[in-house]
């Protein structure tokens, strides 16, 4: 793979590691801080993680900055492409000496609730550049998967390479029962040759509206007075 291009990766990994420590630590959900004084793994999800490039920046984001530094990290990963997770195995054996434990799972995510396998709850589900615009009716079952496998106080994560594709993204999530926290256009992102597309244009974090956590493969519809909008949180 072409170096300049490994590069860039690189570089996107730690604007987006900056930009997910900085919106963590301003939702700052007391669940999350609590878990700092608890023990076992922090749980996160990455769900259509194609290679997991977002691997480093993830483990740094949780090691780091939002709280639970004294507890180890598992990931886990699923993509419905074969390739791609054979990619994000090899990436993420390099944090293993870190102790960060990882597994990773050919499997298409609108369908989890069938992943026998999968039987706990996460910490944190990430969905990076999410895809809602090429397949709407899929991503939102995906989106609907994601938060239903959220612990008490989870929190999702979604970064979107478009601002219409966000904004749509958002709906839906909030029509799954999503509470939208925060969302916020990432300064730094960097600028990809299709117009209006960068990486890691924006980023949105959501908790659970209530109790209301959707059972996977049914949507909530919510009022939308329950679902607040917090201001963009201004990143320098
Ligand atoms: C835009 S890529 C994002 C990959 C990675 N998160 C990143 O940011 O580099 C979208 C990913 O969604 C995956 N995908 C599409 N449909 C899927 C499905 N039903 N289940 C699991 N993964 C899926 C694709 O294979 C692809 O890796």
């Amino acid at each position: 793979m072409d170096r300049s291009y490994l590069s860039q990766c690189d570089a996107d990994s730690i604007q987006l590691q900056q930009l997910l420590q900085t919106a963590l630590l301003s939702v700052r959900s007391p669940s999350v801080s609590a878990r700092d004084h608890g023990s076992g793994h922090t749980e996160i999800l990455n769900l259509a993680c194609g290679p997991c490039r977002e691997a480093g920046a993830l483990v740094a984001s949780f090691q780091n900055e939002a709280g639970i530094s004294r507890r180890s990290i598992r990931i886990t990963g699923a993509d419905i492409r074969a390739a791609e997770i054979e990619e994000a195995r090899s990436r993420a054996a390099a944090f293993k000496e870190g102790g960060v434990e990882s597994e990773f799972i050919v499997f298409d995510c609108s369908r989890l609730n069938r992943l026998t396998q999968l039987d706990k709850a996460f910490d944190f589900v990430f969905l990076r550049h999410q895809n809602y615009w090429n397949a709407p009716q899929l991503w939102a079952r995906i989106f609907e998967q994601g938060l239903s496998r959220l612990k008490e106080g989870g929190i999702l994560g979604i970064t979107s390479y478009f601002d219409r594709e966000h904004d749509l993204a958002i709906k839906a999530l909030k029509r799954a029962g999503a509470s939208l926290l925060l969302t916020v256009r990432n300064p730094h992102s960097r600028k990809l040759p299709t117009p209006g597309k960068s990486v890691d244009r924006h980023l949105a974090l959501f908790g659970i509206v209530d109790e209301a956590k959707p059972e996977p493969g049914k949507t909530l519809i919510t009022p939308s007075t329950t679902c607040s909008q917090s201001p963009s949180v201004p990143l320098s």
